[in-house]
């Protein structure tokens, strides 16, 4: 492969800008607004080059029509393309059925909602499209062509490099990566949707997406246990629900294809586009592990010195440290329909030793809406603790219910409970748990308890 050496790669970067490789499209006419392509087997099987790019460029100056864009028409009275405002990048990604990405103009929407800047969207489906491996031959290859065009706008136009952000989805992730790459990681950002996992997991640092390759780097991980990666791949990396399977995404094999295929993958992008519309925050605790995490071991954001990155535009997902740390796992829960974003519980239950295993489901309500957890409760432990996702913050539960639901082959008897406290994450100093403490449940008599609670500005 000719792709190992970085000079290699410089000297074709230079012959690539010299030879006028990408057309020199015209502006449409007014009134014309420039599509995604879709694709077909038989146009596929008769393309004599395999990829071909072509860009389309969004800005708060025309967000419904989109214009063709290339190197040439900067600067042309007709381009709405600003050269000294920041640059969004899209990169779409793998497409089975050669259809074009229907989610591009809403992403490119929800960004210019967030920030005025030019929204340039990689359209490369001729090359993206029908198999998956031929597919992945193709990425570094639209990489470079991009990597063409960024050079362009930054030699002969004067943008910075700094002022360019990726965004890639799956596959669209690593051919940010790789435009990274070229560069030596001096692009300001790239943001990863739920980075391809397949034939990338096991790949050099140099052939995917990894921290090496821009300012900051952030991905969001939704399917890493069949589409997506499932190691870190960024300087943060956000695992929804575990990273793998996504709440309000179907299991049943009779739900729909999108249900049961693409639904956790594409996730990553549409809690993307909820936390650009800003209606709420979607922070992550760090932790080593979804385990640990579930369990309650991780509590704040101290490695971040109490500032817990956020999904979204801000500046370096809001971490104030530095050095930032790299390939660092933050953790957070979802619900399952935009906009996504719920209040992680610490729940808490210590119950006087028992001589016979037990089950106890507790239920948190507000309003009409309950958030349920059953333990198993074992003879030699006496505290459980769990992480739940509320759809709202603590000072809004109204009631706390446990029941004793019992083992099914003998008996139950009592079960007193020492203590059960919640509280929200991440944990601050100045706030203490609710509490409720001694109550003794009886198989079959649910016990409740009703909070007066006022929420203060915090
Ligand atoms: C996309 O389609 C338009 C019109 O159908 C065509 O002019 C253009 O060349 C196509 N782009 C690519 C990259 O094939
Ligand atoms: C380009 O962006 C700059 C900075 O936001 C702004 O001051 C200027 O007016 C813009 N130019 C045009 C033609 O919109
Ligand atoms: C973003 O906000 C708009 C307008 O409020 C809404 O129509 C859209 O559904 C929202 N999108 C997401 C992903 O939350």
């Amino acid at each position: 492969m000719p792709w190992e050496d970085k000079a290699i790669l410089f000297s074709i970067l230079l012959v690539y800008s010299s030879s006028q490789v990408l057309a020199s499209g015209e502006i449409q006419e007014d009134g014309q607004c420039a599509e995604l392509n879709n694709t077909r087997w038989q146009e596929y099987r008769q393309q004599r080059v395999r990829v071909e790019v072509q860009y389309l460029l969004l800005t708060r100056r025309n967000p419904d029509c989109a214009q063709k864009f290339d190197q040439d028409s900067v600067g042309k009275p007709t381009s709405y393309f600003n050269t000294s405002r920041p640059t969004k990048v899209i990169i779409h990604g793998f497409s089975a059925l050669g259809r074009k990405p229907s989610w591009v103009t809403d992403l490119a929407q929800a960004l210019l909602g967030a920030q005025d800047a030019n929204v340039v969207v990689v359209d490369w489906i001729y090359g993206a499209s029908f198999a998956y491996n031929l597919v992945v031959e193709n990425y570094k290859e639209v990489a470079l062509q991009i990597s063409v065009l960024v050079n362009q706008l930054q030699q002969k136009h004067g943008c910075r490099l700094e002022s360019f952000h990726l965004i890639g989805v799956s596959l669209g992730a690593h051919v940010a990566g790789f435009v990274g790459t070229m560069f030596e990681g001096k692009i300001g950002r790239i943001t990863g949707l739920d980075p391809a996992g397949p034939m990338f997991k096991g790949a050099d640092t140099s052939d995917r997406l990894d921290p090496t390759d821009a300012l900051f780097v952030d991905a969001i991980h939704t399917d890493s246990d069949h589409f997506g990666i499932s190691i870190p791949v960024g300087h943060v990396d956000f695992f929804l629900n575990g990273g793998m399977d996504q709440t309000g995404c179907a299991r049943s094999r009779f739900a729909s294809m999108y249900g049961y295929v693409i639904c956790d993958h594409m996730r990553a992008l549409h809690v993307y586009m909820s936390a650009l519309n800003g209606t709420c925050q979607l922070t992550g605790i760090p932790c080593a592990s979804y385990e640990d995490f579930l369990k309650g071991s991780c509590v704040d954001c101290g490695v971040f010195k109490g500032r817990c990155p956020a999904i979204g535009l801000q500046e370096k997902s809001g971490i104030a440290t530095s050095p930032v740390p790299q390939q660092q796992k933050v953790f957070l829960l979802t619900t399952s329909s935009a906009p996504f974003c719920a209040h992680h519980i610490l729940l808490t239950l210590e119950v006087s030793p028992l001589d016979k295993s037990a089950e106890v489901e507790v239920t948190l309500t507000t309003w009409s809406q309950g958030t349920e957890h059953h333990f198993r409760l074992k003879t030699e432990a006496t505290v459980y603790r769990t992480v739940l996702a509320h759809p709202v913050a603590l000072c809004q539960i109204d009631s706390i219910r446990l029941r004793n639901t019992g083992a099914r082959l003998y008996r139950q008897g009592d079960i007193h409970v020492k203590s059960v406290c919640v509280s929200e994450l991440p944990l601050r100093s100045h706030e203490a748990p609710l509490c409720v403490n001694d109550i003794d449940i009886r198989r079959g008599v649910p016990w409740s308890h009703d909070f007066v609670q006022v929420c203060g500005t915090s």
